[in-house]
């Protein structure tokens, strides 16, 4: 017997504005075309003055503990996954435990930029097979909009808003590739690629909040290489072939991304979920709200294998296989 890691109720949270690519075309050198063709991003939603990623967190949660079935006093540890927190401290997880745990129950977060998600569902998952929990949020939020630099279009129209959230719980199973469940977690960094992608403020640096910089052409190249490799590493752990899959559930960076690595890997483009037309890139928060898309519209059902996969700056890069 095994401890496993099982998702119960996957939810998402998408700010109600909608920035179209024409809308940033009258205000930066850009078009839609442009966007479209190198990216795959058509809109991109973001939060309201007032609306913090905390309260999009909590949005996402809420909706991942209904689908779920599960009341907020049962949960006994929540991690959020976010570059962009309300404050430098404490962690935005903090008032999502305020708003719907039991006083007491830990919870922190995790910054590993868009490689967020991954990074918390794996350490989630360890503390569940450690014995250490039992009912836990993973959630990844973003306020992205609030760190870019608008008149920089190399970066403005990449980005946007949004949360996502798993509860998940401990089940025993058989400690086969049958169980439902996580089935495996492989992560991944190399800071010596630090400054290919970074926010150019930071507490202890500049003491200002800082924009997104980032050298696009590098970032893509690394990306498709090190997304390869985490897929292949995650099927050789399971002894499974890119067949096997039911669902390619990537973090949306970019279109183009999405089908060099699927291709690379010999992956049906009909078995990746793909949401960066409608949500743009929303970091740590876009493999929950790509899941989320696709199991409320039916798409990914209970059974299906699901593999997760993200890469951020760092870089990190990793994936997260799941049995739904
Ligand atoms: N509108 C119009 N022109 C633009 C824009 C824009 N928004 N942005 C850049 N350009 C121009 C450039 O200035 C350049 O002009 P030049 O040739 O006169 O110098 C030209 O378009 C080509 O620029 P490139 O950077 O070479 O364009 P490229 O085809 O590499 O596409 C892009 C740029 C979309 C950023 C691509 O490199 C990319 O997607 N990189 C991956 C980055 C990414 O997704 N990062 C997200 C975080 S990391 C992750 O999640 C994996």
């Amino acid at each position: 017997m095994t401890l496993r890691t099982v998702i119960r109720g996957v939810g998402s949270y998408l700010p109600a504005r909608i920035v179209t690519n024409a809308e940033l075309a009258a205000k930066v050198d850009t078009t839609d075309e442009w966007i479209t063709e190198r990216t795959g991003i058509r809109e991109r939603h973001v939060a309201a003055d007032g609306e913090f990623t905390s309260d999009l967190a909590i949005a996402a949660a809420e909706r991942a503990l209904k689908a779920g079935g599960i009341d907020g006093s049962q949960l006994d540890l929540i991690v959020v996954a976010t570059a962009t927190p309300d404050n430098t401290f404490p962690a935005t997880a903090a008032k999502v435990q305020a708003r719907l745990a039991r006083p007491g129950v830990p919870s922190f977060d995790i910054q590993a930029v868009c490689s967020g998600f991954v990074y918390a569902l794996a350490t989630v998952d360890n503390f569940v097979r450690a014995g250490q929990a039992k009912t836990a949020l993973v959630i990844g939020a973003e306020t992205f909009s609030r760190i870019l630099d608008w008149n920089d279009r190399t970066t403005c129209v990449l980005f946007g808003d949004g949360a996502g959230a798993v509860v998940v719980t401990a089940e025993q199973g058989s400690g086969t590739g049958s169980d439902r469940g996580i089935l495996s977690t492989h992560l991944h960094s190399d800071g010596r690629q630090h400054d290919m992608l970074l926010v150019d403020g930071g507490p202890s640096t500049t003491q200002t909040t800082g924009h997104v910089r980032m050298k696009g052409k590098e970032v893509f190249r690394h990306a498709v290489v090190n997304l390869a490799e985490a897929v292949n590493e995650a099927l050789a752990a399971n002894s499974l072939t890119s067949q096997d899959l039911d669902w390619l559930v990537p973090h949306q960076a970019n279109r183009r991304i999405l089908d060099s690595t699927a291709q690379k890997l010999g992956i049906d483009p009909a078995k990746v979920v793909v949401t960066v037309d409608r949500h743009a890139n929303t970091s740590a928060a876009s493999i929950p709200l790509a899941l989320d898309a696709a199991v409320s519209d039916g798409r990914i059902k209970p059974g299906h294998l699901v593999l997760m996969e993200a890469m951020g700056g760092g870089f990190t890069w990793g994936s997260a296989l799941a049995r739904m």
